[in-house]
Order: structure tokens, then C-alpha cells, then sequence
């Protein structure tokens, strides 16, 4: 149902893009207009989550921890797994984004010989990881078409990205990182049973608006052969807000910024949010020491909290108790 739903979204989305891109009335809708609406839903629903999450209560220590925590010196602590000082922690943290080490330890439920067994899969941690870096860096490639003079970085990851010389123009490996990555991911929740159980329509939908974006993309450089001078004309103009709209962008170009505004827009309110907030997931982003120090919840004052304590507790279920055999402090004292 999931798939059928995203699908479908997808298919009104691609004729939406069809439109805009060959009906020439609405190319300054597609192509200066709504870049500017979907940059400013980009950078404004980013900081509302940012703000939504900063205001949660964090009363307690929640750290997900895998390794053994800090204890008696004659015990060995899994500084990384388990952290317990805030250098620790950044190193830990460092190493997630980075690395994806948590997903590195990933497994995967089967059925052998009448058990249920679990089984290391390191395929979601390969894919992923070949998927997010592609992406960073197509990113951090198209900086050529924002900036004039081009930053040095960009030809400098261009000649690494292009290393091999295969085709012309050039296939980066990172253009067949992304598709292939992709095509793990969403094959993975197509194929796989289980996965694709738990899936829902806003699991496939970033897939479908990446992929399209990618393959729209390699459509341009590869096919089509779009010539950039317009593109970049174009993209030089909204980003110095005297935007102009060049007469010989190819349609191709103007369906490729309709998925990447879908996107942007979309970002915010998507599981794509993620990216962000990893940075502050408590469950990542706090040592554990919990019991090493005491944590009380700051906001505690303020909300004139009122506890119920243990006295209460064994006043009020006192005769319960007793009646099973529970031990109870008052009993000897103050009843009877
Ligand atoms: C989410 C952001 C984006 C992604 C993931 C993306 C992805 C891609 C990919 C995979 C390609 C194929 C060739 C390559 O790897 O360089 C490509 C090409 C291209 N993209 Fe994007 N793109 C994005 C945003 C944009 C934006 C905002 C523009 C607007 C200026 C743009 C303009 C182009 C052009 C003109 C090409 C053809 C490049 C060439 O012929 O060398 N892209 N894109």
C-alpha cells in the first residue's frame, strides 16, 4: 500500500515536472520562483525541528550504549561504546557520522532449521554508506554551477571523482555510487519481506525523489549533453536576487530543479530530517554517567514538580502490601 501511495505521488509529481518544463509560460514559475520558495520551506522547517527539538525535555540520561561502562579500575570500559566524559562522546559521535558504525553492527533475522537465528549484514551499511558520501559529494561538485570563479575544491574533487577517465563526458564514480546505492535501498524494501512489512509511503518517496533527481541529472551530462552557460546564468542570478530567466534552458535542466525543490521542500516534514538530527539525538549526543552523577531535570523548579515519594507510596498502598507480604519500613513505627 505503501509503495502503490508513493508511486502514485510520484507519478503526479513527474507529470507536474513534465508541465513545467515544456508549457514556457510557467518557466518562471519552475525555474526562479519556486527555488526560492522551496529554499526558504528548506532553511525555515529545518530550524522549527531544530527549535521543537531543543525544547524537549531531556530529564534523564538516555545513551544507547553497547559496550561495557565505566566501573571498577580493574575493569576495562569501551570508552567509545560507552562514554563517559564529553571527549568521549565527540569521539563516539564523530565516528557515527562518519563511519555509520551503529549500522555497522547490523543484523538480520532469519529462521535456520526451526530457530531463529541472527546473522551479520553488512550489505544496508555498504550501500548506505556508498549512497550518503555520493551524494555529499555530487553535492559539493555542483558548487560549479553556484559560485563564480569556481572554488578550488571543486576541480580538485572533480579530477579525484573522475579518476578512472570512463566515457565522455566523464562518468564520475560518484554519479554510479548514487544510482547503485539507491537501487540497493529501495530494491531492499521492494524485495525483502520483512522490510518491506515495516515500510510505509515515506520510506519510498525520498528513494523515488532522489533517484529521479540522479537519473534526470545523468540524463543532462550524459544524453542530452545540456549546455550549462544558461544553467549557470540562471542559478548565478536567483542566488544574487536579481534573478533572470535565460530563453534556451533545456526542459531536461528545468524537471531536474523541480525534484531537487521537492525535495527541499519535503526535507523538513521527511524522515530525511534525520540528518540534522543525529546531532541531537540524546541517545547519541550525552555521556553516560549516570551513575557517577547525579542529573536532576533543570526545568524541575520551575514546574514546582511534586513528587510522589516512597513514604506516600507505602501510605497509600499499606495494607495491599501487607496483606501479599511485603516488606514495609512504617509498619512497626507508625501503624498498628
Ligand atoms: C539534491 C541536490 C542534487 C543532486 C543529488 C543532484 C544530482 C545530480 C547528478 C547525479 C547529476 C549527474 C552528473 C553528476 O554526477 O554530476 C547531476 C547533474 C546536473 N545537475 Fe544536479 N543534483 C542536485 C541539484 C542540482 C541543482 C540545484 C542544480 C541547479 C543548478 C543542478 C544542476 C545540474 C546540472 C546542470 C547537471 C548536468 C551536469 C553536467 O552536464 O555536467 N543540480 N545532478
Amino acid at each position: 500500500m505503501g509503495l502503490l501511495f508513493s508511486i502514485f505521488t510520484f507519478i503526479i509529481l513527474l507529470a507536474i515536472a513534465f508541465i513545467g518544463a515544456y508549457v514556457e509560460g510557467l518557466h518562471y514559475l519552475f525555474g526562479i520562483v519556486l527555488p526560492y520558495i522551496a529554499f526558504a520551506v528548506f532553511i525555515i522547517g529545518i530550524v522549527v525541528r531544530i527549535i521543537k527539538w531543543a525544547q524537549s525535555p531531556v530529564p534523564f540520561r538516555i545513551t544507547t550504549t553497547c559496550g561495557q561502562q565505566r566501573s571498577l579500575d580493574f575493569i576495562k570500559q569501551n570508552k567509545i561504546d560507552n562514554p563517559f566524559t564529553g571527549l568521549q562522546t565527540f569521539i563516539r559521535m564523530f565516528f557515527e557520522i562518519i563511519l555509520f558504525r551503529s549500522l555497522f553492527r547490523n543484523t538480520k533475522a532469519g529462521i535456520k532449521e526451526n530457530k531463529l537465528t541472527y546473522g551479520a549484514n553488512k550489505w544496508l551499511w555498504l550501500f548506505s554508506i556508498v549512497f550518503h558520501y555520493s551524494f555529499l559529494i555530487i553535492v559539493l561538485r555542483h558548487f560549479r554551477f553556484f559560485t563564480e570563479p569556481v572554488p578550488s575544491f571543486v576541480p580538485f574533487i572533480q579530477e579525484i571523482d573522475g579518476f578512472f577517465q570512463i566515457g565522455l563526458p566523464i562518468i564520475y564514480l560518484t554519479t554510479i555510487g548514487i544510482t547503485v546505492g539507491l537501487l540497493y535501498l529501495l530494491a531492499r524494501r521492494i524485495f525483502d519481506n520483512q522490510v518491506r512489512y515495516i515500510s510505509l509511503a515515506s520510506d519510498y518517496l525520498p528513494l523515488f525523489l532522489i533517484l529521479s533527481i540522479a537519473i534526470t541529472g545523468i540524463l543532462m551530462r550524459h544524453f542530452f549533453k545540456v549546455d550549462l552557460t544558461p544553467v549557470k546564468q540562471l542559478t548565478l542570478s536567483i542566488l544574487s536576487f536579481q534573478p533572470i530567466l535565460p530563453a534556451d534552458v533545456n526542459p531536461i535542466f528545468y524537471i531536474h530543479l523541480f525534484f531537487v525543490c521537492t525535495l527541499l521542500i519535503y526535507f523538513p516534514m521527511s524522515k530525511l530530517v534525520h540528518m540534522p538530527g543525529i546531532f541531537l539525538s540524546p541517545t547519541r549526543n550525552l555521556a553516560n554517567n549516570n551513575r557517577a552523577k547525579r542529573h536532576i531535570n533543570p526545568w524541575n523548579s520551575d514546574f514546582k514538580m511534586h513528587y510522589h515519594t516512597y513514604e506516600e507510596y507505602e501510605d497509600e498502598f499499606r495494607e495491599v502490601m501487607r496483606d501479599v507480604g511485603l516488606p514495609l519500613e512504617k509498619e512497626e513505627k507508625n501503624v498498628d
